[in-house]
């Protein structure tokens, strides 16, 4: 290896993430779920033997300092995100359940009959669905904003997607199938010319890149924890302030109002007004942990690993016979995401295959099928790095893949 790549490598990641130290698995799913550092366990462990009461209902010292706990993992995701205020900061349980939050308690007392929802043919299905029941239900249109076979989205594509009755824009900000990256400042852009909303799927970014919401001026951004080495069953939707203001509530129930009589309620202020019934306490502990273990490995190295193991393994891929990567080739566009197809073997197949190796990957349609559709594929392999992998993990995966062919009985490989 080069100094500069050793250099990089040196320090060993893995250490510091318990499934990693103790199972000898080359994990390259990252883009389902990253593992979790010990820093994480251990905080949520900690949550729950030393802060535990119900958060903001207990008005005896315990249940303060649960809240206490939990107020400050919300202002740390509000550090993280670069919010202009905690209010905007909503826990949900994942990144599916704040987009389906927007499209009930904004899409539908805001958009009607004859409006337009333009949706990009990248995105995940958390990212389609909401916004297809929504289009249902108000009568407002479906528009696809089209990729070319790269997963470029063009100029053309834009000016095509969006109209004068354009009201919303769902857009994702890295595709999860083909880790490219839609031009989001551009979309924006054009949604304001339009005094459209957008709402950005963060899912597959938040662990990649920094992710500021003032200047990316979304109106929304919904992202889960566990693809940001916290903990499941935590998420968050941003929400700028004055769009959150001017919605219900998508969930009713314990502690998100002010009053109730038996006519009606008074919805609590933000953001609890959205944290319907008991919270998930000791998961945004986990994540506020999560949050200071990526601040302590920094984004640059995050970058740089995952670059060069991008590169090693898009070059690797690209050298073995009757494989096809899917998307542009060049490894700046693909953020770490490595989607491809065997001829002749089914991703289910070459997915085994790696996994009695020790390999894990993804096989299938990744919950984008109009995006395979599109492509026509109708499913791939996808290999997804983290910044703990490592070259020797890469050589051990690329030399799995070659060694697929040959295994299934095709004679040459
Ligand atoms: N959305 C996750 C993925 O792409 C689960 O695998």
């Amino acid at each position: 290896m080069p100094d500069e790549k050793n250099a990089l490598f040196r320090r060993d990641f893995k250490k510091d993430f318990p499934l990693l130290r103790e199972n000898p698995v080359v994990y390259l799913d990252n883009a389902a779920t990253a593992q979790r550092p010990e820093a994480v366990l251990n905080a949520q462990m900690e949550f729950y033997r030393e802060y535990n009461a119900n958060p903001l209902r207990g008005i005896y010292s315990l249940g303060q300092e649960a809240t206490q706990r939990y107020e400050e993992a919300r202002e740390s995701v509000r550090a993280f995100l670069n919010a202009s205020a905690p209010e905007e900061i909503i826990f949900t349980r994942n990144a599916t359940e704040s987009l389906n939050l927007v499209a009930c308690s904004y899409g539908l007392s805001h958009l009607k009959a004859g409006d337009e929802i333009v949706v990009s043919i990248l995105e995940h299905h958390s990212n389609l669905l909401p916004w297809q029941r929504l289009a249902e239900k108000t009568g407002a249109k479906l528009i696809w904003l089209e990729c070319e076979p790269d997963g470029t989205v063009t100029e053309e594509g834009i000016s095509r997607a969006f109209s004068d009755r354009t009201r919303l824009v769902a857009i994702t900000r890295i595709s999860n199938v083909l880790g490219c990256a839609p031009p989001v400042e551009r979309i924006v852009a054009e949604a304001r010319k339009r005094g459209a909303v957008v709402v950005l799927d963060a899912a597959q970014s938040v662990a990649h890149m920094p992710t500021d919401v003032q200047r990316l001026d979304v109106d929304f951004l919904a992202f889960s924890g566990h693809k940001l080495y916290g903990p499941m069953g935590i998420g968050v939707l941003y929400g700028k302030k004055e769009r959150l203001a001017e919605m219900e509530p998508f969930l009713l129930g314990g502690e998100m109002i002010q009053s109730v009589t038996r006519e009606g309620a008074v919805w609590a202020e933000l953001p609890h007004r959205f944290e319907a019934g008991t919270v998930n306490a000791a998961g945004a502990w986990g994540l506020k942990a999560a949050l200071e273990y990526i601040r302590e490995v920094g984004f640059e190295t995050i970058g740089k690993r995952e670059f060069a193991l991008t590169v090693q393994a898009l070059e690797g891929l690209k050298a073995i016979p009757h494989v096809r990567v899917q998307g542009s080739g060049d490894p700046r566009k693909h953020c770490g995401i490595l989607s491809f197809t065997l001829e002749g073997v089914h991703p289910h197949d070459v997915c085994s295959i790696l996994d009695a190796d020790g390999i894990a990957v993804r096989a299938g349609h990744h919950c984008a099928q109009p995006l395979l559709e599109h492509l026509g594929v109708p499913a791939t392999t996808r290999a997804s790095v983290a910044f703990y992998n490592t070259p020797e993990e890469i050589s051990l995966f690329l030399n799995s893949v070659e060694s697929v062919r040959g295994r299934m009985g095709y004679g040459e490989f």
